[in-house]
């Protein structure tokens, strides 16, 4: 492992900038790009990518969710490999890969991950679940302050994961080469419904929170209406879909593997959670 700064792409969203923490812990050097970096990167401009890898060999890449963003990360992953970038550690998707997945948000994930690592670097790829940081510091943190969950996952579970657990398992990835060439799926300990998750905040906050399922089209109004992109939220829609399929419904065991420990449990995090007062009304 040199000294020179790692590239944390997305570096003040939610796994971002946990891995940053873990870096700044150990006092590594951190390069962040984003629109609001002191470089400004943009995956939509492609004028803003040059220099981004200069002087770079290890990156944490945290693409954005549709289809065109998710293009467009691995085009810039194949110019970055050309300036020399050597090492990439690729924020996937659990369904990603996984056969019979007939959206498109899927097929471009699994389109990055080629093109990750066709790109002649080094790579790790993570495939997390749901982060359980969505109810927390993402656009199901109004749902929550609101008192109802409006989603379309009907009555499928998901495993969903504690970010931070995401954020120590790329760290690992970016500081380990024997990661290298490795695809781990991560997920928490149990599975839960959104009933189930409603009632998990419930208890944790100490108010009730109600679950209300929206038909697949009327979840994208809404995510749109919020200030979501339209594709982006076409794309949630499918990642929810899934969930509705009930084919989210396992559990997976990278973070035992990767880090020797077991993931956090919702209900554990939901309790650390209310503490902080982000739910509080
Ligand atoms: N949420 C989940 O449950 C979940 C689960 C598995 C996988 N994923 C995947 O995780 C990825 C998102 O990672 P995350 O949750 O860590 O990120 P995030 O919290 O969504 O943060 C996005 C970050 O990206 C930057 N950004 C936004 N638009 C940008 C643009 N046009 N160009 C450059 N940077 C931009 C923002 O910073 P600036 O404002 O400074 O640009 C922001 O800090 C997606 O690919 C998603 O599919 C999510």
């Amino acid at each position: 492992m040199t000294n020179t700064p790692i590239l944390i792409l997305s570096g003040k969203g939610k796994t971002g900038r946990r891995v940053v923490e873990q870096l700044d812990a150990r006092q590594l050097p951190v390069r962040l790009a984003s629109r609001s970096s002191e470089q400004p990167f943009d995956w939509y401009d492609e004028n803003t990518w040059s220099g981004t890898v200069a002087g770079i060999d290890t990156a944490y890449l945290a693409p954005p969710v549709g289809p065109t963003g998710l293009a467009q990360a691995g085009k810039f992953i194949k110019q970055a490999a050309s300036e020399g970038l050597r090492r990439v550690v690729l924020l996937s998707g659990r369904g990603v890969g996984s056969p019979g997945r007939e959206f498109a948000v899927y097929e471009s994930g699994l389109e990055l991950e080629h093109a990750v690592k066709d790109s002649g670097a080094d790579w790790t790829i993570v495939r997390p679940a749901w982060f359980m940081q969505g109810f927390s510091e993402d656009f199901m943190l109004d749902y929550v302050q609101a008192g109802e969950i409006r989603l379309s996952a009907g009555d499928g579970a998901e495993a969903w994961i504690d970010t931070n657990d995401v954020g120590d398992v790329m760290a690992a990835a970016l500081l380990d080469e024997r990661h290298t060439g490795e695809t781990y799926s991560l997920s928490g300990p149990r599975t839960l419904t959104m009933a189930e998750v409603a009632a998990e905040l419930s208890t944790a906050t100490g108010r009730p929170i109600a679950s209300v399922d929206l038909v697949p089209e009327q979840h994208v109004a809404e995510m749109v209406e919020y200030g979501v992109l339209r594709e982006d939220a076409e794309s949630v829609r499918d990642l929810f879909a899934v969930i509705r399929n009930h084919r989210s419904e396992y559990v997976s065991d990278g973070v035992q593997q990767v880090l020797g420990r077991a993931p956090r449990d919702f209900a554990d995090w939901a309790r650390e959670t209310a503490k902080t007062g982000v739910w509080s009304v």
